[in-house]
C-alpha cells in the first residue's frame, strides 16, 4: 500500500521478493515461536543445501490480493501453527480471512486465478484438541480451490503424541526432493553461512544507556512505557498481591495479582494474561560457559542482519548475558536438527561423532537427550566437559527461539476488579523418570522467585535458580513484571440467570474462580442468578484445594445457585476424578443441560478434557434415551454453537 511503501517498507510481497533478489518465501502463522523457528529453519535449510534464495515473512505484515500475479519462478512455503479451537493464530488471522472467506476475489476474475503458485504447507497441530491441525488444512483447501500446486504433502506436526518434531523432519525429506524436482534444484554440500553479523562493541559498555539489558522494546529503554501495550509493546505492571494457595514437598501454586490501572490495557472475566519471562541464572550460566562466552559476558554485542530480509529477533546492542537471559529461550527442550548442526563446530573428533550420531540417530536422540528434556547447553555438557567456543553466535540466534510470553487463564472477575488481574499458577517441577534432573518451568520459578523477593522472603531462591530480578537499570525492581492481555472467547453468558457448568481441576480452576466471583457480585447486586455448577478435582482437601475459603464465602453470596463438586483423587483406595462426579449426577447435568446450561472446561487437554467429553456425551444419551453416537453428536453441537467452551492445555 502506499502508506506502507513511504514508510519504506512494502506489503507487497512480490515487490519485496523482487526487490531483494528472492525466489522463495516462508510464510509464518505463530503463536508460541515454533512455527517461526521453523520458517527459519526451511529457510536456512533451503538456502545452504539448494541454492534458494529464500526469506521469512510473517503472514501479518504482507497482502495477499495480487497473490494472482505469483512469478513463476518462485514458491511460497506456508508453516501454520493451529491455535485454541482450530482457529489461526493471532498474526495470521487477516490472511485466512482473505484466503478463505466467501468473496475471496482477485483482479483477474478467473476461476482458477492462483494457477500460477507453486506452495508448500506444514501445520503445527495437537491431536488432542477437536479441530487438528485446522489450519493447514483450511489453508491448503482454499489454495487448491484457487487452483495453486502444491509441492510435495501438506506436512502435519502433533504437538499432543510429543511428535512435532520427528513429524517435521520426517515430512521434510520428501517435500525437498519434490521441490527441486519441481525448480530443477540441485543439492550441494551445505556450508554454514551466518544470517547475522555479531560484532563485539569494545567502546560500548553495559552501562550505556542504549545499550539493551532485558528491556523489550525501545520505549522501555528510554523509561518506562508507552501504550499501547500488546504482544510487541508489553506493560510493566508491579505486582500488588502474591501468595501460595498451598506448598507441599517439590509443588506449589502461586496466586498473584497484578495492576494494570493507568496503562489502558482492560480484560474480561475469561480472558489470558501473558507473561513475559526471563532465564534462572544457573541456565544462563550453564549456556554461557558451554559455549565458552562466561568470560565475556557483560561484552557488548551489535547484531544486524547480513541480508536485507534477516530481522534480528531481540533488541540490539546487547550483551551476551542479556541476549541468554532475557531474549533467548534457552531452557527450551533442543531439536535433533540444532544438535546435528552443532556437531560441525565441536571441540574434537569424538564429540563431533557423537554429536552426529545423535542428530542422525532418532531412538538413540530420544533416548539419550530427548526424553530426559535436555537444554542445548545440557545436552551439549552430557556429552562433553569442554566448551564449544568455534560455534559463531549467529548461529544461536538462528537456532534458538527468542523467548516467548506464557499465557494463564485469568482468575479474577473484571466485573469485580477491573484493575487487578490475577493469575493461578503451580510451580512446575517435573521430575524425568530415570533421569538424573528436574525440569523447571520457566516461567512460573520465576514468578516464585518474584514472589519470595517481594516478600523479603529469608530465603529468596528456594531452588538456587539464581533469578537477576532486581534487573537492568532497576526497572524490574523485583516487583513488576511484563505482561499482556489476550482476549479469548471464554466467556460468561451475557444473561447470568443463564445455568452454568463448569469443570476445572486442579489449576484448571483458575477461569472459573474469576466466574464465580463474578456471579458473586452479581447476585449480591440483586441480580437473578442461575445454576452455577463447579467440579473441582485435587489430591486430597488437606494439599491442593485451591481457594477453599472462597468458596464458601462465594456460597453465602449465591446460596442455592451455586453448586461446588469436589474429587479428591488421592483420599481413598480408589482414584476420584471430576468426570466420575460428572457421571455421578448425571441427572443434574442433564437437568441443566436441558435448561441450555453452558458447559466449561479447562485444565489439562490430553487426558481431562478428552474425558469429560466422552463421559458427558454418555450422560446425555443415556438420560434421553438416544444412541452413544446421538450424545456424542450433540457434544460435537454444542461445541460447534459455543455452548461447550474448552480453555486447556497439554
Ligand atoms: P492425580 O494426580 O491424583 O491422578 C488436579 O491435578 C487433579 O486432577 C488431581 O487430583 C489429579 O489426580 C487429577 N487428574 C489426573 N488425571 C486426570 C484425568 N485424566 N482426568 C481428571 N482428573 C485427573
Amino acid at each position: 500500500s502506499l502508506n506502507g511503501a513511504k514508510a519504506g517498507k512494502t506489503r507487497d510481497i512480490i515487490e519485496k521478493m523482487e526487490e531483494t533478489g528472492k525466489n522463495c518465501v516462508i510464510f509464518y502463522g505463530s503463536q508460541t515461536g515454533t512455527a517461526e523457528d521453523y520458517a527459519s529453519r526451511l529457510a536456512k535449510e533451503g538456502s545452504q543445501r539448494f541454492g534458494l534464495k529464500t526469506m521469512v515473512a510473517d503472514l501479518e505484515e504482507y497482502d495477499y490480493e495480487n497473490l494472482d500475479k505469483w512469478p513463476e519462478d518462485k514458491v511460497a512455503f506456508f508453516v501454520l501453527a493451529t491455535y485454541g479451537e482450530g482457529e489461526p493464530t493471532d498474526n495470521a488471522v487477516e490472511f485466512y480471512q482473505f484466503l478463505t472467506g466467501e468473496d475471496v476475489s482477485f483482479e483477474s476474475g478467473d476461476d482458477k486465478p492462483l494457477s500460477s503458485l507453486k506452495y508448500v504447507a506444514f501445520g503445527l497441530g495437537n491431536n488432542t484438541y477437536e479441530h487438528y491441525n485446522a489450519m493447514v488444512r483450511h489453508v491448503d483447501a482454499a489454495l487448491t480451490k484457487l487452483g495453486a500446486q502444491r509441492i510435495g504433502a501438506a506436512g502435519e506436526g502433533d504437538d499432543g503424541a510429543g511428535t512435532m518434531e520427528e513429524d517435521f523432519l520426517a515430512w521434510k525429506e520428501p517435500m525437498w526432493e519434490a521441490l527441486s524436482k519441481t525448480m530443477g534444484l540441485e543439492e550441494r554440500e551445505a556450508v554454514y553461512e551466518p544470517v547475522f553479523s555479531v560484532t563485539e562493541e569494545e567502546l560500548l559498555s553495559p552501562e550505556d544507556e542504549n545499550v539493551y539489558l532485558g528491556e523489550p522494546t525501545q520505549t522501555h529503554l528510554e523509561g518506562g512505557g508507552r501504550g499501547p501495550y500488546s504482544a510487541h509493546n508489553p506493560y510493566i505492571a508491579p505486582i500488588v498481591e502474591s501468595r501460595e494457595l498451598f506448598a507441599v514437598k517439590d509443588r506449589n501454586c502461586l496466586h498473584m495479582e497484578v495492576d494494570i490501572s493507568g496503562s489502558n490495557l482492560s480484560y474480561q472475566t475469561g480472558d489470558h494474561i501473558a507473561v513475559w519471562p526471563s532465564n534462572a541464572g544457573v541456565e544462563v550460566d550453564r549456556f554461557l560457559k558451554v559455549f565458552g562466552l562466561d568470560g565475556k559476558r557483560n561484552t557488548v554485542i551489535s547484531i544486524k542482519g547480513l541480508d536485507v530480509t534477516a530481522k534480528v529477533p531481540f533488541p540490539t546492542p546487547t550483551t551476551y548475558d542479556a541476549a541468554a537471559r532475557y531474549y533467548m529461550e534457552i531452557c527450551a527442550p533442543v531439536s535433533r536438527q540444532f544438535v546435528s548442526t552443532l556437531a560441525g563446530f565441536a571441540p574434537d573428533e569424538e564429540t563431533k561423532a557423537e554429536l552426529t550420531r545423535l542428530g542422525s540417530e532418532k531412538d538413540y536422540f530420544h533416548q539419550k537427550i530427548a526424553d530426559q528434556c535436555f537444554t542445548i547447553a545440557q545436552a551439549l555438557e552430557s556429552v562433553t566437559s569442554k566448551s564449544f567456543s568455534a560455534v559463531p553466535f549467529s548461529l544461536l540466534i538462528e537456532g534458538i527461539n527468542k523467548i516467548q510470553p506464557r499465557f494463564y487463564s485469568i482468575s479474577s472477575s473484571s466485573l469485580v476488579q477491573p484493575d487487578k488481574v490475577s493469575i493461578s499458577a503451580v510451580v512446575e517441577s517435573v521430575r524425568i523418570p530415570g533421569a538424573s534432573h528436574i525440569v523447571k518451568g520457566v516461567t512460573t520459578n520465576y514468578l516464585l522467585a518474584l514472589k519470595q523477593k517481594q516478600h523479603g522472603d529469608p530465603n529468596p531462591d528456594p531452588h538456587g535458580l539464581t533469578y537477576a530480578i532486581t534487573g537492568p537499570r532497576n526497572k524490574y525492581d523485583g516487583i513488576h513484571v511484563p505482561v499482556h492481555i489476550r482476549h479469548s472467547n471464554f466467556k460468561l453468558p451475557s444473561d447470568p440467570s443463564k445455568p452454568i457448568i463448569m469443570i476445572g481441576p486442579g489449576t484448571g480452576v483458575a477461569p472459573f474462580r474469576g466466574f464465580v466471583q463474578e456471579r458473586a457480585a452479581q447476585a449480591a447486586k440483586g441480580e437473578k442468578v442461575g445454576t452455577t455448577l463447579l467440579f473441582f478435582g485435587c489430591r486430597n482437601r488437606e494439599e491442593d484445594f485451591l481457594y477453599k475459603d472462597e468458596w464458601e464465602s462465594y456460597q453465602e453470596k449465591l446460596g442455592d445457585a451455586f453448586k461446588l463438586i469436589t474429587a479428591f483423587s488421592r483420599e481413598g483406595p480408589q482414584k476420584v476424578y471430576v468426570q466420575h462426579r460428572l457421571r455421578e449426577n448425571a441427572d443434574l447435568v442433564n437437568e441443566l443441560l436441558e435448561k441450555k446450561a453452558n458447559v466449561y472446561v479447562c485444565g489439562d487437554a490430553s487426558n481431562m478434557a478428552r474425558e469429560v467429553n466422552t463421559v458427558l456425551g454418555q450422560i446425555i444419551a443415556e438420560k434421553r434415551g438416544l444412541s452413544p453416537e446421538k450424545g456424542e453428536d450433540i457434544v460435537k453441537h454444542m461445541r460447534s454453537n459455543g455452548t461447550y467452551q474448552e480453555d486447556v492445555w497439554s
